[in-house]
């Protein structure tokens, strides 16, 4: 069973539609939350995922000044999140002065570089160079900084594990079932070959939450990755 490698995304609007969600899917063991929420709900919704002795995946993408960035992972202390995302392309300064503002922790969140939204390819950011070397070149500086593991695509994973090694945590959003519509997202791959390839988590949305049924939509999921792997 590998349940405990699928993170999902509770991308809704509001407190009480990520608790009827959370209530809804019992085995979800680990949930990630992001802007849209915790603008909307604020850090209530992650004490109340801690009560429900969920796992966190606090989903911010942090970008700013070293000083504000270590600011705001020193803030996540108090709520004992698992996981926190930071843009690698906030440069080395503001990942390190990150790194060093939880150190003291007893129990720190792991920190996680934000390569290349998996949403974009070269054209949207008009470049030339091949979109998985410049996500190779975001996710080697995670590494060097000390940074836990990055998010990349899942097509990106066999060439970020051969390069970042073993130990840096790969996590991949993008990830879309046979059944399902990629919707924006662009550089996709099912559950089963992303782990496959090597993804230590898997980031599901909406196939799963904004499914007509979420809990059989769930359930199927499940059954896939039982019968691929
Ligand atoms: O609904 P969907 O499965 O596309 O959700 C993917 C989730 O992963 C969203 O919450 C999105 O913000 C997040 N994400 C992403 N690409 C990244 C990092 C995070 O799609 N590079």
């Amino acid at each position: 069973m590998k349940c405990n490698q699928i993170i999902v995304a509770l991308d809704v609007a509001n407190f009480e539609d990520a608790v009827k969600l959370v209530q809804l899917l019992p085995d979800v063991t680990f949930w990630k939350v992001g802007l849209e929420l915790f603008i909307a709900a604020g850090p209530e919704i992650l004490s109340y995922l801690k009560r429900e002795n969920k796992s966190i995946f606090l989903d911010l993408k942090l970008n700013d000044i070293p000083n504000t960035m270590a600011g705001a992972c020193r803030s996540a202390l108090k709520y004992e999140v698992d996981l926190i995302t930071l843009h690698v392309s906030s440069g080395r300064a503001a990942l390190e002065a990150s790194l060093k503002s939880i150190k003291q922790s007893a129990k720190p969140p792991k920190l996680l570089g934000v390569t290349v939204l998996t949403s974009l390819s070269s054209q949207d950011l008009s470049i030339s160079q091949d979109i998985s070397d410049y996500v190779l070149s975001l996710a080697l500086l995670a590494k060097e900084v000390g940074l836990a593991g990055s998010i990349c695509s899942p097509l990106e994973l066999n060439k970020l594990r051969h390069s970042c090694g073993q130990d840096f945590l790969l996590i991949c959003p993008g990830i879309r079932p046979s059944w399902s519509d990629a919707g924006d997202q662009k550089r996709t791959l099912t559950p089963s070959d992303a782990l496959a390839r090597g993804a230590n988590y898997l980031v599901i949305g909406r196939p799963i939450t904004g499914a007509v049924d979420p809990v059989s939509a769930w359930s199927k999921l499940v059954e896939e990755l039982e019968y691929n792997l």
